[in-house]
């Protein structure tokens, strides 16, 4: 049961623009039944869990409707209204019984942190991030929502273009865990 932190980014590593917008991601052209898609991923995949903004983003782009059928955690220290029947809970709880929590309603799949970036990086610092997994956009943004802002050493463990996007496929190196490279 993997934690993957599973987004797309652009090129200069933001992703959404500073106002949340995801427009510049949202028009670029992807072949859903292809490499390292969503669907795919997401098959894999028994519990969510995403931060405040981005749950906001979802709710305004699936205009109010919840459409994730996993089990999902929300971080906010706010009381944010969730779709009526949304397996959808909002916590301010420790990361580390987020994630055991996760766990235990997964049913044996693996997790997916959505985002945004600093939710992956706490997942990391705590030791609980095993894979990142970015779709690179052929756009630069300048500034906005940061990719994942820490200080990590990652592997490469597979790489594809799926149209528009270059896709990698990064497993997290563990403090201490040593490396093969020379
Ligand atoms: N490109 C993509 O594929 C992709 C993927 C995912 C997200 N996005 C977008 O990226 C943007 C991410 O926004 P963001 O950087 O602001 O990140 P975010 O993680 O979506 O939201 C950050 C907020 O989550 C809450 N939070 C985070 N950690 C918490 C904790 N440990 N305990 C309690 N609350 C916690 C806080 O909100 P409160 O103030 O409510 O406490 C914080 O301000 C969004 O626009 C989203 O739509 C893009």
């Amino acid at each position: 049961m993997a934690t993957h932190y599973f987004t797309a980014s652009s090129l200069d590593g933001f992703i959404a623009t500073a106002e949340h917008s995801l427009d510049w991601l949202l028009s670029q052209d992807i072949d859903l039944e292809g490499p390292m898609a969503y669907p795919a991923f997401e098959k894999s995949i028994g519990a969510l869990v995403m931060g405040a903004s981005t749950f906001e983003w979802v709710m305004r782009h699936e205009e109010g409707r919840w459409t994730y059928t996993q089990p999902t955690w929300v971080l906010s220290h706010r009381d944010l209204a969730v779709p009526a029947g949304a397996d959808v809970r909002v916590t301010s709880a420790d990361i580390r019984d987020v994630h055991s929590a996760m766990l235990d309603a997964a049913g044996g799949k693996d997790l997916w942190v959505v985002g945004g970036g600093d939710l992956a990086g706490q997942f990391a610092d705590a030791g609980l991030l095993d894979e990142v997994w970015v779709q690179y956009a052929p756009v630069t943004l300048g500034s906005g929502a940061p990719l994942l802002p820490r200080r990590l050493d990652l592997e490469l463990i597979e790489v594809a273009r799926n149209r528009s996007f270059l896709c990698g496929r990064y497993r997290v190196a563990r403090p201490g865990a040593g490396s093969s490279a020379p």
